[in-house]
């Protein structure tokens, strides 16, 4: 089982959007995911059509390795996806995890790693306690960034962060809500290339198809396919699937 992160410092680039992609492009490859909401907003959750509650006895019990972890885990529109949903409560993890091994996270799905080939963590966008615990569990960390400065620096932030740390964790950042149009967007990105080598180079464009996922509670490939969206969505899940 291989677990992978959709993390960024910053709000707002687009983190659930690929998670939700991603995960969908992965099951439809025909691997076994989970995908693990960790965000309090749920956005996730709502997505993939579930309601924000985490059974088999919350969050609290998933912490402590006691949950029943076939009742927490929910099933999903698609084949091959199941979902550990989030809910409000969520909000606890930071304080929950407080104190634990660095790679409680990973701990916590020991009995599922026979269940699934992949794990894809959808993540709350804040520096702590949990982040912390999402650098050592997983394999990877796939950040989104916007073509702005702001969204670089976090990038660098991050970086920076896992050096002083001491934690190997591989970065693999990748463009997201990409206007092409945008002269700055284009130059922001050619620049960016010879500084990230460990980029992966798929472009996911900014397209108004992404939002209506909230209206359809579906990912790309469910209702727009032939989208230019689902269609970057797929690039990058075939890259990501290269290099794991
Ligand atoms: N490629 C895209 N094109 C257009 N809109 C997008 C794209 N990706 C995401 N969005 C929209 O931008 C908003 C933020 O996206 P998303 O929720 O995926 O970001 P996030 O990083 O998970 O946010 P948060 O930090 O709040 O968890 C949403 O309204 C989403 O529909
Ligand atoms: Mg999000």
């Amino acid at each position: 089982m291989q677990m992978v992160a959709v993390y960024s410092i910053k709000g707002g680039v687009g983190k659930t959007a690929s998670a939700v992609n991603l995960a969908a492009r992965a099951s439809l490859a025909g691997h076994r995911v989970l995908l693990w909401d960790l965000d309090p907003q749920a956005a996730t959750t709502f997505y993939l059509r579930n309601k924000p509650r985490v059974r088999g006895g919350g969050v609290e019990k998933l912490v402590k390795g006691k949950a029943a972890l076939n009742k927490a885990v929910r099933d999903t529109p698609l084949d091959n996806l199941d979902l550990l949903p989030a809910s409000f409560e969520s909000r606890e993890l930071d304080q929950l995890l407080e104190g634990r091994k660095s790679s409680r996270l990973r701990k916590v799905l020991k009995p599922l790693f026979e269940d699934y080939d992949l794990v894809i963590l959808d993540c709350p966008p804040s520096i702590s306690t949990l982040s912390g615990q999402v650098f050592s569990s997983v394999d990877v960390l796939l950040v989104p960034v916007v073509p702005t400065t702001l969204s670089l620096r976090t990038l660098e932030q991050l970086q920076n962060h896992l050096d002083r740390e001491d934690i190997a964790t591989p970065v693999w950042p990748f463009f997201t809500l990409v206007d092409k149009r945008r002269k700055m967007h284009m130059q922001t990105i050619e620049d960016f290339r010879q500084q990230w080598p460990a980029q992966l180079s798929s472009i996911i464009p900014n397209a108004s198809v992404v939002e209506r996922m909230g209206v359809e509670q579906a990912p790309l490939s469910s209702f727009a396919p032939r989208s230019a969206a689902a269609h970057a969505y797929r690039e990058l899940w075939e890259e990501i699937e290269r290099r794991l």
